[in-house]
């Protein structure tokens, strides 16, 4: 299979509309999580829906200093197998590149007994505790140290207990997670209080479901799970990526395009789409399709980034970014992380209004951006600095593409396939672009033997194996 380019720097050529019909890929969040619970099979995990990612790259390079033998295929089809149990260490390089990884300890502790894992340590989009993880743990019996930058955790077995994972600012998504996958071995039953409720943890619980575990609430903030004594394997498709879908529309909003993208949930969009009809977008979701307008310049619009169900913050830059082309003023608050604003500065650059006051982004719209060089500080920030060189005059260049790699697969060729003037170049303050994408010491690209994806695939009518293209270019179709 072919890997994608990363890393360089986007070029765009601003003020074209987009239009046309893309496809939403498989769920990072939901996939990072699912990955770290394959460590509690007692047989293959195979998966299907898994995004071409860098940070899908990372943690499968630590699931096979784990022993899990990891086998990717087209499609974002994955096999995991575990054929060494006894590695327990995940190490500092890892887990520093992507949080998400931190999610190894409870499977490793609930699975092996003993896990030893690298504290994540700091994050461009502000602090970012791991308190409830550990607190969760410990409520279920494990015994926790931290050595070194490490988090050594031991278990015999864990315990059944009641956790509340909900902190100061809600629920933790990557805690409930961690805690859900460890209770699905412990003795007894776990409560989970204040869980998360987002797509991507639904998702996980499913997918343990199907391994063997019995947990019900899914989808509440208050999840039962009865421990069982093993898991088996499991087929599973990953959910479609809510934010991805999000990204495009936005994209297509700020250009004041007209766009459908497909293999959305629309249920999973739903504050998205309520808050483009606020701003005074035409929006129509049916099936596995959302379309929206195309339309005139936004209206100004408040927003507040919340937990699940709420506008998410990893949407929270790109509202900026349509914020800054509405005429009048517009306010743009997170209250899941009120320190994620770096990429205000940027767009600024771009000639946007906007100032951050006691935790809210004030945008006063201006008619036109104007391009300029601007730097990406992190994931969700290169894709709203890619939105707003979209609808910029003139040429912007977004350096630190890498962010980007870590969690949007080819949104610069879908841009492109829905007629958006982007490329990719060498970065001349960092060397070249590669030709290759990253390919994870651990996963071997090949096709995988079956263990039941086939009839996942019957049962998933719109899955991805001999789904029609009906793109406008194939850069943007199901892969
Ligand atoms: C997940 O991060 C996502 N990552 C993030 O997406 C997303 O922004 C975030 O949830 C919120 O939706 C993955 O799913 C891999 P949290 P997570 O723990 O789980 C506080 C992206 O760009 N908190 O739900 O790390 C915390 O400070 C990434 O794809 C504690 O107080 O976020 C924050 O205010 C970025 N103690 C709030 O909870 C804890 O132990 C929510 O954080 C943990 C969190």
């Amino acid at each position: 299979m072919h890997a994608a380019a990363t890393g360089g720097c986007f070029r765009i050529v601003g003020g074209i509309r987009l239009s046309g019909t893309v496809w939403a890929g498989g769920s990072k969040n939901a996939a990072l999580p699912i990955l770290a619970a394959s460590i509690l099979a007692g047989e293959p995990v195979c998966l299907e829906g898994v995004p071409r990612l860098l940070d899908v790259d990372t943690l499968s390079t630590m699931l096979d200093e784990l022993g899990l033998e990891v086998i990717r295929s087209a499609g974002g089809r994955m096999r995991l197998e575990t054929v060494d149990p006894a590695p327990v260490r995940a190490r500092y390089e890892l887990v520093r590149r992507m949080r998400a990884s931190f999610c190894v300890l409870g499977p490793l502790l609930a699975r092996r007994g003993r896990a030893v894992v690298s504290l994540p340590g700091g994050c461009s989009i502000g602090p970012r505790p791991v308190d409830l993880h550990l607190a969760g743990l410990a409520a279920l019996g494990a015994d926790l140290t931290v050595e070194g930058g490490y988090v050594v955790a031991r278990a015999r077995r864990l315990r059944g207990a009641t956790v509340r994972l909900a902190g100061p600012r809600g629920p933790t998504v990557t805690g409930t997670a961690n805690v859900l996958s460890a209770a699905v071995l412990a003795r007894g039953t776990t409560t989970l209080l204040g869980a998360a409720t987002e797509p991507e943890i639904v998702d996980l619980g499913r997918f343990l479901n199907r391994m063997g575990a019995r947990i019900t609430g899914l989808g509440s903030a208050t999840l039962r799970v009865e421990g069982v004594d093993e898991l088996g394997g499991a087929a599973h498709r990953v959910i479609p990526d809510r934010i991805e879908a999000g990204t495009l529309l936005l994209a297509a909003a700020v250009t004041r395009g007209g766009v459908t993208v497909r293999g959305a949930v629309p249920e999973h969009l739903g504050a998205v789409l309520r808050t483009l009809g606020d701003a005074g977008f035409e929006v129509e979701a049916s099936g596995d399709r959302v379309a929206i307008g195309p339309g005139g310049p936004p209206r100004p619009f408040d927003v507040a980034a919340r937990a699940y169900p709420g506008i998410p913050t990893d949407l929270q830059a790109h509202w900026i970014a349509l914020a800054a082309l509405a005429p009048g003023r517009s306010t743009v608050r997170d209250c899941v992380f009120p320190y994620r604003w770096m990429h205000v500065a940027e767009l600024n650059r771009l000639g946007a209004r906007i100032e951050v006051r006691d935790g809210t982004a004030i945008v006063d719209g201006v008619d036109a951006l104007r391009g300029a060089h601007v730097t990406a500080s992190d994931l969700r920030a290169s894709a709203a600095l890619i939105l707003a060189g979209l609808a910029a005059r003139g040429e912007t260049v977004v350096h630190g593409a890498e962010h980007l790699d870590r969690g949007y697969e080819r949104l610069d060729r879908k841009l492109a396939a829905l007629g958006a003037a982007i490329e990719r170049v060498p970065d001349p303050r960092r060397g070249v672009a590669h030709g290759e994408g990253p390919v994870s010491r651990g996963a071997r690209f090949r096709d995988p033997p079956d263990c039941g994806l086939a009839a996942l695939d019957r049962s998933h009518p719109d899955t991805t194996a001999g789904r029609a293209r009906t793109d406008r270019q194939s850069g943007s179709g199901p892969r």
